[in-house]
Order: structure tokens, then C-alpha cells, then sequence
């Protein structure tokens, strides 16, 4: 499994790694080569280097204190951006992870693994760098449970203050008689025009709900890419819209295919009201240069 998940990312690298996005400067920067369609960069270079290094008694050695670049930890970590994107994330707000500082395991009877750590996540909009404490619980194949549990708290996030550029957006959005749409976010060079990148973050954030729920010890989710996004009317001053997202498993290097219904609004927040994953087809393999 080491092999794969080092070639994964490897291909990853090169995938996601290329296009930088011109922003423009003073506005809300963002730094493509570290938002969650990869692995973040500073993840990414010991990640690599160092799960080769792993052998196959890595499912069985993942208590204790941990390698905070090696894979258990990673995937931990994943989850906790996860869970924060769901507790803090708007159009404005998207958690990525930055950095595992320190991870420890315990296997939990019964029930599945139970991971504490000390991680910096990244707000990727605005780039600002926050330190949080996490706990979690990672259901084991014979868990009834079938979802993390996430105890964490990054008060920080909070204090970046979004509330001007969400109510600007939310009117926006509100007052356009014509519903908006886009696709293929970013597209194949990696760009995503400027008046688009709300709708990506909110369809990032909103993945995020369901890489929370499907992740287990087995898996590590991103989002790859918003296919598309469609508004629907407003209804009880929420805004609506239809996500069709690609998430990527970079442990079975699948592309899983999700429909998301997706409302936000400064006061409400982002809520996923219902999900649906699509049956795999031939339209729904990795990129070609993933083999
Ligand atoms: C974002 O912050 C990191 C440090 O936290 C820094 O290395 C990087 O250059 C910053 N990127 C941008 C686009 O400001
Ligand atoms: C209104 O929607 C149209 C069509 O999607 C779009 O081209 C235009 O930029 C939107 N206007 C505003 C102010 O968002
Ligand atoms: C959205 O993208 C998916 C995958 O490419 C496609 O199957 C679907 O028809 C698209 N939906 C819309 C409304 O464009």
C-alpha cells in the first residue's frame, strides 16, 4: 500500500502542481500550490520521502507517537480540516492543513483509533496560518460507527474577519436575476476566473462535509474539482445551489463523483442538505496520467 500512496502523490504533485493562479495583489490572495487539491506543500515533500520507507507493518504499527509527516498522521490531520471547514468555512473561509506538529494513536476497543494531535491549518483565502488541538476517533473495520468523531477547536479562524466580503457576495448572488452557473473549477490548466473563485471555495467547503463523514483508516480525500455548479432559486434568504464535485481518494486513487444541494448565507452558514454519490462509469476514472 506504501508504494501506491507514494506514487499517488507523486502524480498528484504533477497534476496539481503546475498552473499558479494570478490574484490580484491586495485582494484576498490565494496560494494555489496550497490549497487542498494537494497535499499541502510542506506535507508534501516529507510525505513522500517518507512513506517509502514504510513497510507493510504500518497498519499494525499506527499507535503511540507517531511521525507527524507519515501517512496515519497525515490522514488524521486530513480529517480534522475537514471537521473545521464544517464548523467555520464560507465562500471566504476554507481550511486547509498546514503542518502535523504532533500525532498520537491509541487503539480504542471495539470502536477504531483514537488520534490526539497538534496541527497549524491554513485559512486559504486570506493565508493566515492557525495553531489547533485535535481529537478524533477513526472507526476500525469492525466498528459499528461508521464516521470520524472530531473534537477540535480553532477559535482563531473566527477572528478572520469575512462578514463584509460574505454580505457584499450573499447581495450579489441574491439580487442577480439571472441564476449563476459554472464548470470545471479549476479547469484543465488550473485557472478558475476570479469571479468564480467563491463558488469553488463554497463547493471545496461543502466537499469537506462528506470527506468528513466517508473518511476512514483507509482512505485520504481531496477535493480534485467543482464539475459543476448550478444556482437554484433563494429560498427562506438561503442561497441554493447544485454541486457536482470530483473527490479523490488518494489511497485507492479513485475519482468519486458527488452530488451536493448546498445553501449558504452569512447568517446560516454553509449547510449540505443532501448528498448523493454516483455509481462509478466510464466517465468517472482517475485523469489518464494517473496510470
Ligand atoms: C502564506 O503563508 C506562508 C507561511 O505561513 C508563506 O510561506 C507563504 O509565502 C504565504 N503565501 C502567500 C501567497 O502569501
Ligand atoms: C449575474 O449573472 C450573470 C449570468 O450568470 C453573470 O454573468 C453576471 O456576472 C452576474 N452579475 C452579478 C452582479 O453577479
Ligand atoms: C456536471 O458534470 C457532470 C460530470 O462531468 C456531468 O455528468 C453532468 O451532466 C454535469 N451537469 C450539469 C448540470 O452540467
Amino acid at each position: 500500500m506504501s508504494l501506491r500512496i507514494f506514487i499517488t502523490l507523486a502524480v498528484l504533485a504533477g497534476i496539481h502542481g503546475s498552473p499558479t493562479i494570478t490574484v490580484r495583489p491586495g485582494s484576498e490572495a490565494l496560494d494555489v500550490s496550497a490549497h487542498p487539491n494537494s497535499v499541502p506543500e510542506t506535507a508534501e515533500g516529507t510525505e513522500e520521502e517518507v512513506l517509502v520507507e514504510e513497510g507493510t507493518e504500518e497498519e499494525v504499527m499506527a499507535t503511540g507517537e507517531l511521525n507527524p509527516s507519515h501517512y496515519p498522521a497525515q490522514r488524521a490531520a486530513k480529517v480534522v480540516q475537514h471537521y473545521l471547514n464544517t464548523r467555520y468555512g464560507s465562500p471566504y473561509r476554507w481550511v486547509g492543513l498546514h503542518r502535523v506538529h504532533s500525532a498520537n494513536a491509541e487503539d480504542v476497543a471495539d470502536s477504531g483509533r483514537k488520534y490526539r494531535l497538534e496541527i497549524s491549518v491554513q485559512e486559504m483565502i486570506s493565508n493566515a496560518t492557525e495553531k489547533c488541538s485535535a481529537e478524533l476517533l477513526l472507526p476500525g473495520a469492525e466498528s459499528s460507527q461508521s464516521s470520524p468523531q472530531v473534537q477540535a477547536s480553532c477559535e482563531a479562524l473566527l477572528k478572520i474577519d469575512t462578514a463584509a466580503q460574505e454580505e457584499a457576495l450573499y447581495q450579489q448572488y441574491k439580487k442577480n436575476n439571472s441564476l449563476l452557473s459554472g464548470q470545471n473549477l479549476p479547469d484543465s490548466y488550473g485557472h478558475i476566473d476570479p469571479e468564480m473563485k467563491p463558488l469553488w471555495h463554497l463547493g471545496g467547503v461543502a466537499s469537506s462535509f462528506v470527506m468528513l463523514k466517508e473518511s476512514t483508516e483507509n482512505t485520504l480525500y481531496s477535493m480534485a474539482q467543482v464539475a459543476n455548479v448550478t444556482q437554484l432559486e433563494t429560498e427562506n434568504n438561503q442561497l441554493r445551489f447544485n454541486y457536482h464535485v470530483l473527490l479523490h481518494d488518494m489511497v485507492s486513487q479513485e475519482i468519486i463523483h458527488w452530488k451536493l444541494l448546498v445553501t449558504w448565507s452569512p447568517a446560516e452558514g454553509v449547510k449540505v442538505l443532501q448528498t448523493e454519490k454516483l455509481p462509478k462509469c466510464h466517465d468517472c476514472e482517475a485523469p489518464p496520467n494517473t496510470n
